[in-house]
Formats: structure tokens, sequence, C-alpha cells
């Protein structure tokens, strides 16, 4: 069952049907209604819907099932679907079950439970601290809810309202919602292209900052997404050590969501995580700027079970986190039962690797019917997406607008995906697909859809 991100999917309170925000300061461009009884922040989070997922509302209503293939192809969430069976035979397994735990029936300590907190430790040590000599302790980990409650809890501690933080582009259209929406931290786009490996150069950082501080905006953080939502790209030790340099050395907190760590298919550029870039070249002192997110929601295809981790070295950030993790816990039994299954090597170390190898030959798959349809893509090479650029089915200089315009001919022929402008993508024409919470069959079937579009619209 795909749902659409933001949307009850009940009453409308805005019918705005704008391409959405692609300014630089993503608060200042909050539509804010007045038209209802509830607040103001309310409304502003509501708004952040962005046009397209308004768009795709009728679209959910009849969607691809193995016995409607006319429905529409939803490709709009990063699922990994996979081997979710043998995941929840492991987890009935569990022993919390068969022998609940009193206490666990009682309120805990907010930041999870000591074997909880263990297991990350050593799962993280292994699957993702790679290079091996800076081990994470377990007093090192704060758990919520999912690593979008973590880093909502991370922005409550390192930004007040109206402050801005810095977020590498393109990137996932979830941070809006938390960082702007629920916290009133403004987004400062930092701008990325091909030409430099969609990596920002220290010009482009400058540039964002000071475009910030011209419009009064106090920036307090650089964040990242390593491997890349959207882009499934993974930046190099070097790219990340220079990035986190030029934050550090200004005091800025640097925030790498590492959600995507242990989906690396192709490690032509090894994943690196900014922990250990940090503890093997930083000061102590700028080392505790350095904060990691990590959950299991992607690694083993379960955001149901709502679980995710800040990772840092800074004992004020802990303390912080301490207090507010209390309106963002895993119920404890969870907790227990990820703790025993993340200590069960021989389970995680066999689906870790068929993981791996499932989503490459799914790529592999999908990549190969874009090729065959003479649909253009960026090569990823770990995540749960794949951006293809459907640059040649707009006009000549085309506005994101035009993108819209497009984004809305595909939904109408079936294909539901997001739009780069969504993402901040430097330029229109770029669609983010997230191929691997469908089966396969669905492959050959978006992609002759949009192919069929593209002959239509070029006749
Ligand atoms: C980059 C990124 N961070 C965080 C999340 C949300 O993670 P969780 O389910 O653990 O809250 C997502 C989900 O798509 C994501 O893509």
């Amino acid at each position: 069952m795909q749902y659409a991100w933001w949307s009850h999917g009940g009453n409308e309170l805005s019918t705005g049907e704008k391409s959405g925000t692609s300014g630089t300061q993503l608060k200042t461009n909050v539509q804010t209604q007045l038209t209802s009884s509830l607040s103001k922040r309310s409304l502003a989070i509501h708004n952040m819907q962005t046009a397209a997922d308004k768009y795709a509302v009728k679209a959910h209503k009849n969607l691809w099932t193995e016995t409607n293939h006319s429905g529409n192809i939803v490709m709009t969430l990063a699922e990994n679907r996979n081997f979710n069976e043998r995941f929840a035979q492991r987890l009935g397994e569990c022993a919390i079950w068969t022998k609940p735990i009193l206490e666990d029936l009682h309120y805990n300590h907010p930041i999870g439970v000591q074997p909880v907190r263990e297991a990350i430790a050593r799962h993280v040590n292994q699957y993702v601290f790679k290079m091996g000599k800076f081990p994470v302790e377990a007093n090192q980990i704060v758990t919520g809810n999912g690593v979008l409650a973590v880093l909502e809890n991370l922005i409550y501690a390192v930004a007040d309202a109206d402050d801005g933080i810095l977020v590498i582009a393109p990137f996932w259209h979830g941070f809006v919602p938390i960082i702007t929406g629920r916290m009133g931290v403004n987004i400062i786009v930092v701008k990325t292209d091909p030409s430099t490996y969609w990596w920002p150069s220290k010009n482009a950082l400058d540039e964002a900052l000071r475009e910030a501080n011209r419009s009064g905006i106090k920036c307090t953080a650089l964040m990242v997404c390593n491997p890349s939502n959207p882009l499934g790209k993974v930046f190099s030790e070097q790219q990340m050590l220079s990035t986190i340099r030029w934050a550090t050395s200004r005091g800025f907190h640097f925030i790498s969501d590492e959600i995507y760590a242990a989906t690396v298919f192709d490690d032509t550029v090894p994943f690196v995580s900014a922990w250990d870039v940090a503890s093997e070249h930083l000061s102590p002192q700028q080392q505790h700027l350095v904060h990691v997110l990590w959950g299991p929601s992607k690694d083993f295809g379960v955001p149901g079970l709502r679980m995710g981790a800040i990772l840092t070295k800074n004992p004020q950030v802990l303390n912080v986190e301490a207090g507010a993790s209390v309106f963002t816990m895993t119920s404890t039994p969870m907790q227990r039962a990820i703790a025993e299954i993340l200590s069960d090597s021989t389970f995680v170390a066999d689906f870790m690797r068929k993981t791996i190898t499932h989503l490459k030959q799914s790529c592999d798959s999908f990549t190969s019917e874009l090729r065959r349809h003479g649909i253009n893509y960026i090569a990823p090479s770990a995540g749960l997406f794949v951006v293809i650029d459907l640059r040649s089915l707009l006009p000549s200089r085309p506005t994101f607008d035009d993108e819209f315009d497009l984004y809305k001919k595909l939904c109408d022929a079936g294909v539901v995906i997001t739009p780069g402008n969504d993402c901040h993508t430097p330029e229109p024409g770029l669609f983010r697909v997230c191929p691997f919470g469908l089966p396969e069959t669905c492959y050959s079937l978006l992609s002759g859809r949009i192919a069929d579009l593209h002959a239509d619209l070029t006749s």
C-alpha cells in the first residue's frame, strides 16, 4: 500500500497548484492561510505539501496492482520491500513477544534502553563506520522513533526558530516539513551540479552563506545526506572532509544523514562516514560539531518499526537529545526486538548481503529498461532511487513551471514520480524514481509509459 507523503488524504486545506517553492529560503516562501481555526504553524506545515503531491492525490485512487495493470505506477516512496518476509519472520522469533519484560510496560529512559544502544553501536561500527578505527560507544547514542524524529530533535538542539541551516542540494523534500515546518528554521539551499560531481565548491558554500547573511539569517549548521537522496551518489572522503572543515571552522554544526549507508551496491566510491572523517582529521573540539544520523528504515526495509539514532560526541547535544527524546521514544518492546535482531550477526550479515545483491540486480534491471526505452538517467551507486533525465520533453529554456506541466502529464499517463523542483535540482527536467518498492514487472511498464508520452509529445 503506497501513501502520499504528507497527506492524510482527507479534506484539502489549500488547493494551490503552483509548481512549488524554488527559492533559496524556503521559510519565507511558505504561504500561510488564515481562513481556518487552526494555528498559523499548522497551516504553514500543511501548505508544505508540494503541489506535486497534491496533484497526485487522484492518481493514488487507482493504483497499479498485480490484478490492475492499467493502474497508476506510483514510485515516490524510497522503499526497500525485497526481504520483508524474511525480516518479519525474524521479528516474530524475538524473545520479547513470548517473554515480555514487566519493566517495559513502564516509562523507560527516553534515550533508549542500554541493549538497543549497544546493539546499534556494534551494528554501526561494522556496517557504517567502516574505517573501524573510531568506534562509536553506546553512551554516544540517543535513539528515537525514526531518523526524522531524531533529526527534528537535533535541529531543536542546534538552531533557534528563524536561524538557518545550509542543506546541500539536491535533497530529500521530506526535510522541509521537519526543519522549516516544525522547527521554524530556514533551509538555505547550497546548490550543486554535475560539473562539481554534485558536491558544493567552496564558492557555492560561501555564496549560500552570504545570501543567508544578506537576508539577516544566522546560519548554525550545514547538513548533507550521504549517500544522497535523491541522487544515489556516494560522496568521497575528500569531498566530505573539505566541507566538514568549511563548516566546523566557522563553528557550524555538521549533520550527516547516513540512513542509506548500507545500501551501497557499487563501491567505486567507497562510503566513508562523516564520523570517521571527523575522527581522523579534526580536533576533539571540532569533532563535537559533527553528528551522524542512522536508522534501519532503509537498510532493512522496515520504516514501520520507527527507530532512528543520533550519534554524537557532543555531551551538550546528548543532554538536549535526552530531554527532547521523551516525546519521540520507540516503544520499549520494539527497542528490545531491534536489539535482538541487530545482535544476531548471522542474520544481519546474510540479510545485508542479500539486500545489496538484490538492490544491484534490481537497479541493473530498472536501468536496462530505461535504456531500452531511450530514457537517460544518472547512474546511482546506492540508495533506493534513480534520477531520470526528461529534459528532452521540455521546451528550450525550460522553467520549473514547464517541469510541473510535464509532471502532470506523467501523472495523467499513469506515472507518478518526484519532480526535481521538489528536491532543488539545479535545472528543470530531472525526476526521482523509487522503483524498489514495486515488482520488477512495473519497470518495463513505467519506462514504456514514459516512452509513449515522449512519442506523443514529440510527434
Ligand atoms: C534522507 C532520509 N532521511 C530520513 C528519512 C526518514 O527516515 P525514518 O523512516 O527513519 O524516519 C528518509 C525517508 O525517506 C530519507 O530519505
